[in-house]
């Protein structure tokens, strides 16, 4: 999945040539870290006025590729890009310009130097530990040096880079995302975010608040707190104590304008009783949790180091249920892990039996170099982990369209996001995250209304604007 970013339009565009920017296209794949970092990037180097965004590749003076290193061949894609990217790099210096070529995200991280020898065209490779660094970095790639920043500096990206650029932060839309902790300590054996993304860190409540405030001014009404291990949160508070994601929660609910709180991705073993209330006591918080398990088999766990077992799991469920009684949990789940048995795999379809996911990811497992899975010398052969995912997939499908089936003829709350495809359609969520389509007024973007769910599509729901004035007539004439 990669998404360019958009452009500010022409005329600006030309004013902006008129006075010498540089211009710049960010495009970003993967994870919502890498869409919430891009964003801080081009707010970081457009708002000193040095660059403008860009839509467009072919006329930008700095490609930025933020890179995710989670799916398979993950390099590989990014070779190719920088390929296609060759020919631009070419047509610019045709031009007389200097166009230069940064790569960012994880595959920078893993890669490092080994980018700039494979693809010598690339003149920055940045960690996502040190994106506050970029206005430094890119000036020295336009002297016409080779820079490679993947060091975990000692100083913490958050101050750097979130705060007082919390007061530049632009809003885009209704929803945002907004990072409240990065890295991850939990070494899942498969996984490589603890080396690509380093150690933990949190940051303080105080930066988050003024980015939620500074969000919600510019018309923000739903922000979903993100981090790899988000619900691991610390952040220091203002008296020197330590919050943790129920009491940020709580206190971010507290904002004027935010109408809704999301937060991802969790993991089971960080789900504590401070959280679970949260689901209970605050409103705004959403009824819709992604929560990963990625098998159901204990040994398997015990494998993938998950630090959680499969009735841990359950039991997190069920506290979650009971403090939210509607809550939909989604999930992740990787299949053909090393050693993985006919009798683990039952395990993990048996799981989606027992939670009735709303929805859930689910990938082959594949060996990410340098990670203790990778190292196992019972890996599962690809005819194995195909049929087992498709077993998987077809499984996950039939709840997540029982679930979809279950809103028909119930009313949701639905928070309008955009224009549909549809002329006089608007599109928004509902609760559980589900896109919901409707026919309504663009006044009505930014707000919550009640909508009857009439019908399930393949990817989302529809329905109509619930008439609030035809269900209460009784109040208006009722006296005290
Ligand atoms: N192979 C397959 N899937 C993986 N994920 C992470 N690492 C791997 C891997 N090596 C999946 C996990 C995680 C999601 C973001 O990506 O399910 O939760
Ligand atoms: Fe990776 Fe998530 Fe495990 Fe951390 S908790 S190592 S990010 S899978």
């Amino acid at each position: 999945m990669s998404k360019g970013r958009g452009s500010r339009g022409d005329f600006a565009t030309t004013l902006w040539n008129l006075k010498g920017l540089r211009k710049l296209h960010v495009k970003s794949y993967g994870c919502q870290m890498n869409v919430y970092d891009s964003d801080r990037m081009a707010d970081l180097l457009t708002s000193d006025a040095s660059y403008v965004e860009t839509g467009a590749p072919e006329e930008a003076d700095v490609i930025i590729l933020n890179t995710c290193h989670i799916r398979e061949k993950a390099a590989e894609k990014v070779y190719s890009e920088l390929g296609r990217i060759r020919g631009l790099k070419r047509e610019a210096a045709r031009s007389g310009r200097n166009l230069i070529v940064a790569v960012a995200g994880c595959v920078a991280q893993a890669e490092g130097e080994e980018i700039v020898r494979r693809a010598p065209l690339v003149d920055v490779v940045v960690g996502p530990q040190n994106y506050h660094r970029l206005p430094a970095l890119l000036a020295r790639a336009e002297r016409g040096a080779k820079v490679v920043d993947t060091e975990f500096p000692v100083e913490d990206k958050f101050d750097r880079l979130a705060p007082p650029a919390a007061a530049t932060v632009r809003a885009r839309g209704v929803t945002s995302f907004v990072t409240v902790q990065e890295g991850c300590d939990k070494f899942c054996t498969f996984c490589v975010v603890p080396y690509t993304r380093g150690a933990e860190v949190s940051r303080p409540v105080a930066a988050i608040v003024a980015e939620v405030e500074n969000l919600a001014r510019a018309g923000v009404r739903e922000v979903t707190l993100i981090g790899q291990n988000v619900n691991a949160y610390h952040g220091k508070t203002a008296n020197g104590g330590q919050a943790t994601l129920g009491r940020l929660l709580h206190r971010l609910a507290d904002v004027s304008g935010v109408k809704r709180l999301r937060y991802t991705t969790s993991h089971p073993r960080d789900m504590d009783e401070d959280l679970i209330a949260a689901h209970r006591d605050l409103a705004v918080l959403m009824p819709q949790l992604h929560l990963p398990v990625q098998s159901g088999s204990d040994r398997v766990l015990a494998a993938m180091n998950r630090r959680h077992t499969r009735a841990d799991y359950l039991d997190v469920i069920a506290r979650l249920r009971a403090a939210r009684p509607d809550i939909a949990f989604t999930s992740d789940f990787i299949v053909g892990f090393p050693g993985e048995t006919e009798e683990d795999f039952s395990d993990t379809l048996r799981i989606v039996e027992d939670v009735r996911f709303a929805g859930a990811f689910s990938f082959k497992y594949s060996p990410r170099p340098g990670t203790p899975a990778a190292e196992r010398g019972d890996q599962i052969a690809d005819e194995v982990k195909t049929e087992r995912l498709a077993r998987l997939q077809e499984c996950i499908d039939r709840h997540q369209r029982a679930f979809n089936r279950s809103c028909v003829g119930q009313k949701l709350e639905v928070l309008f996001e955009k224009p549909g495809r549809i002329s006089g359609q608007l599109v928004g969520r509902s609760p559980y995250l589900q896109p919901v389509q409707v026919m309504a007024p663009t006044s009505l973007i930014g707000q919550i209304a009640t909508v009857r769910i009439t019908d399930v599509g393949s990817n989302s729901l529809f329905g109509t604007l619930h008439p609030v004035e035809a269900e209460e007539p009784a109040l208006a004439g009722a006296g005290g």
